[in-house]
C-alpha cells in the first residue's frame, strides 16, 4: 500500500486514539463482558450486535460483519480516505504530521491520478462555458433559469461541447494522460467495435461532483434541449465516485448542517444549488437515487435532524416514505415538506424567494404526522373495517421507532385521529414489534460458525503473535490452507513476520483492503478461543490441516490417474500412481 505517512507515525496515532472513545462519539456503548456493545452504525438494527474491544482496539458487528480498527471506523463513518482518516485522528491527538516527501519517482497512485484528470476536465468544461462563442447556448440556458456568474463560479459549473472528442484532445494537450486513464476516470467511453474512445458528456451543462473535502470525484451533465435523451447523465462508478455514498453539495453544506443542527434533503442538483446560493446552506441532494444507509451515516455524523423536501407527485411521496423508513432505522428525526403541485425547491425559491421557502421549512410536519394523516385521509374512518385497515397500514411503521415513549405518543395520535382504541392498538403493536426483531438475535456470537482446524490455526496466530506464526509457518505451507479466507489471513501474517512487523490485531487490519478478511479478523479478535492447552492445540491443528490438504491432493491425483487410464495414457497414469502411493504412505505415517 502506498502511504505517504510513515508507519511509525501511524502507529503513534493509533496508540493515542482510543477506539472506545472514538466510537462513543457516534454510538452509545454499554460494557458487556470484555467488550462494549451498541447499535451498529453500519446497518439498521434494533438489538445491539456491534462490539468494540478496548483491549484489542477493534470493532466487529455480528449482524452485518463490518469490522476494523480506529482508522476504518473514521473512514467508514465520515466517508474519508485512509490518509484523511489518519490526518483526522492525528489532529485529534495532537500529533503533527511531517510534510509528505515528493520526489521525481513519487507515484501519486491511481486515486491521485483520477483526481488530477477530473480537476483538469473541470477546468476545460468551465473554460468552455466561459468561451464567448462555444459557451453561449449553455450560458443563455443557465441565465434564463436565473443563475448568475457567482453561482456558476461557486459550483464550477461548465459545459461539454457537442463533440465526440473535444474533451479527449484537450485533456491530451493539457497533461500526459492516456485514453485508458481517462476512461478509468469515467470521462470517456470505449467504442464498441474499435480500440478507440469518445467523450461521455456531449452538449451538456456540467456539474462537478465534489466529495466532502471538495475533491472532484465525478461529473453530472444536464441536457440543454428537450431531446429524446436522458435529462441527466452521470459519471459511472469509479475509484473515487461511489454513487451510494455520495450526496451532492455536502462539501458546501457540512458546516451549516452542524450549525443549524439539521439537514434539508432535496432531490435535484438545481434544487441544491438554488437553495445554497439563496443562503439556505444546509441543503444536500440525493440526485434521484434512493437514499442509502451510507448516505444517512454521512448526515448523522453532522446532525440527527433531517427535513425531506419532495415533489408532490406519487413518485416523490413513495420515495419519501422509503427514505423515511431507512432514516428512522438509523435513529434520525425526520420531517417532511411537500412542495406545491408542479414545484420543486428550485422553482419555488425562484418564484417566491428564500424567506417564504424557509417559512415552509419551519412549518414542515414530523414525517409520521404527515404519513398518518395521509393514510387516514385516504381510508374510511366511519366504519370498523376501514379503521382496522388504517391501523394495519400504520402500525408496521410505528414499530420501527426505537424509543418506546415516542412510539406510545404516536399510537395515541393514531388512536385519536382514526377513532381507534388505544389499548387495542398497543397490544397489536406488541405483535408488530416482535415480528420486526432482526433474526440475527439467534446468532450466538460465542460459537463462531464453521470452526475447523484452519480457523483454529488463524486464532492461534492472531493471539500467539510472532512466535506462534513462525512455528506454524515452518510447518504449514501457504497452499495447505484451503479455506480462502484463512489462506488470505495466513498470507498476511506470514508476510508480516517476514517483514519483522509486530503483530497486533489492529495493525494487521491495515495490511488488507479486503473487507471480508478484515471482518473475519475482527470477528476472531472479539471472540477469542480459550484453549486449555494452546501448545497441544497447535500441534493437533497443524497435523489436521496437513492431513486435510494431503487428502485433497490424493483425491485430485486419483481423478487425474483415472482420467489418464480412460484416455489410454498408460505411462502418465503410472506416474500419477507412483506419486499417489508416496502421498498415501506419508499420510499414514503422519
Ligand atoms: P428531476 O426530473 O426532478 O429534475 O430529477 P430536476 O432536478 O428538477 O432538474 P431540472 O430542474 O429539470 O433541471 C431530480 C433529480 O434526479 C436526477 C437528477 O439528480 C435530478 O436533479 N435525475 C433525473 C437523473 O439522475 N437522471 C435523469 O434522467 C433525471
Ligand atoms: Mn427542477
Amino acid at each position: 500500500m502506498n502511504y505517504s505517512i510513515p508507519d511509525t507515525i501511524i502507529d503513534d496515532i493509533r496508540d493515542r486514539s482510543d477506539l472506545v472513545d472514538i466510537v462513543s462519539e457516534t454510538v452509545s456503548l454499554k460494557k458487556a463482558g470484555n467488550s462494549f456493545k451498541g447499535l451498529c452504525p453500519f446497518h439498521p438494527e434494533k438489538t445491539p450486535s456491534f462490539s468494540v474491544s478496548s483491549e484489542k482496539q477493534v470493532y466487529h458487528c455480528f449482524g452485518c460483519g463490518a469490522g476494523g480498527n480506529v482508522f476504518h471506523f473514521i473512514r467508514e463513518t465520515q466517508g474519508l480516505s485512509f490518509v484523511d482518516a489518519v490526518k483526522h485522528l492525528a489532529e485529534k491527538s495532537g500529533i503533527v504530521l511531517p510534510e509528505p516527501k515528493r520526489n521525481e519517482n513519487y507515484d501519486p497512485g491511481e486515486k491521485e491520478r483520477v483526481r488530477s484528470i477530473n480537476a483538469n476536465a473541470c477546468q476545460i468544461f468551465v473554460d468552455q462555458l466561459r468561451n464567448p462563442q462555444q459557451g453561449q447556448i449553455a450560458r443563455d440556458y443557465l441565465n434564463a433559469r436565473g443563475f448568475d456568474q457567482k453561482a456558476l463560479d461557486t459550483y464550477e459549473i461548465g459545459y461539454a461541447l457537442p463533440s465526440w472528442s473535444a474533451l479527449i484532445s484537450r485533456l491530451e494537450k493539457m497533461s500526459k494522460v492516456t485514453r485508458a486513464q481517462m476512461d478509468f476516470a469515467g470521462l470517456i467511453k470505449k467504442k464498441e467495435d474499435r480500440d478507440d474512445y469518445y467523450d461521455r458528456f456531449r452538449n451538456r451543462i456540467i456539474f462537478p461532483l465534489k466529495d466532502q473535502q471538495g475533491v472532484i470525484v465525478g461529473f453530472a451533465g444536464r441536457a440543454i434541449k428537450d431531446e429524446d435523451i436522458p435529462k441527466y447523465l452521470n459519471s459511472p462508478e469509479t475509484l473515487l465516485y461511489k454513487k451510494s455514498r455520495y450526496l451532492f453539495g455536502l462539501d458546501q453544506a457540512r458546516s451549516a448542517i452542524r450549525k443549524n443542527d439539521s439537514t434539508l434533503l432535496v432531490e435535484g442538483y438545481f434544487d441544491q444549488i438554488r437553495a445554497t446560493v439563496n443562503g439556505i446552506a444546509n441543503t444536500v441532494a440525493t440526485c434521484g437515487t434512493a437514499l442509502t444507509s451510507q448516505q444517512i451515516l454521512l448526515l448523522k455524523n453532522l446532525s440527527e435532524n433531517v427535513t425531506l423536501v419532495f415533489d408532490s407527485d406519487p413518485a416523490g411521496q413513495s420515495a419519501a416514505l422509503k427514505g423515511f423508513e431507512l432514516l428512522i432505522d438509523h435513529g434520525m428525526k425526520v420531517k417532511i415538506l411537500i412542495m406545491p403541485d408542479g414545484q420543486d425547491p428550485d422553482s419555488y425559491i425562484l418564484e417566491n424567494g428564500s424567506e417564504q421557502f424557509l417559512q415552509k421549512v419551519k412549518e414542515a410536519q414530523p414525517f409520521l404526522e404527515f404519513h398518518i394523516l395521509n393514510i387516514i385521509s385516504k381510508g374510511d374512518i366511519n366504519n370498523p373495517a376501514g379503521r382496522t385497515e388504517i391501523a394495519n397500514h400504520v402500525l408496521p411503521l410505528l414499530a420501527k421507532i426505537r424509543n418506546s415513549v415516542e412510539r406510545a405518543e404516536w399510537i395515541k395520535f393514531l388512536a385519536e385521529r382514526a377513532r381507534l382504541d388505544e389499548s387495542a392498538l398497543l397490544s397489536e403493536m406488541k405483535k408488530n414489534v416482535h415480528l420486526q426483531r432482526p433474526k440475527m438475535e439467534a446468532y450466538k456470537e460465542n460459537v463462531p460458525s464453521k470452526m475447523n482446524p484452519e480457523t483454529y490455526l488463524a486464532h492461534l496466530m492472531l493471539s500467539g503473535g510472532q512466535n506462534a506464526i513462525e512455528t506454524i509457518k515452518s510447518k504449514v505451507a501457504l497452499e495447505e490452507f484451503l479455506d480462502t479466507r484463512m489462506h488470505k489471513i495466513a498470507d498476511l501474517l506470514y508476510g508480516m513476520v517476514a517483514d519483522g512487523r509486530t503483530i497486533r490485531i489492529d495493525s494487521v487490519l491495515d495490511m488488507t483492503d479486503d473487507p471480508e478478511v478484515a471482518s473475519q479478523i475482527t470477528q476472531m479478535g472479539l471472540t477469542p478461543i480459550q484453549f486449555d492447552d494452546p501448545k497441544q492445540a497447535m500441534v493437533d491443528c497443524i497435523a489436521a490441516v496437513k492431513r486435510a490438504s494431503a487428502e485433497g491432493k490424493i483425491k485430485n491425483l486419483k481423478s487425474l490417474r483415472n482420467r489418464a487410464i480412460e484416455a489410454g495414457e498408460i505411462q502418465q497414469s503410472q506416474e500419477f500412481q507412483i506419486k499417489l502411493k508416496e502421498l498415501e504412505t506419508a499420510l499414514r505415517a503422519s
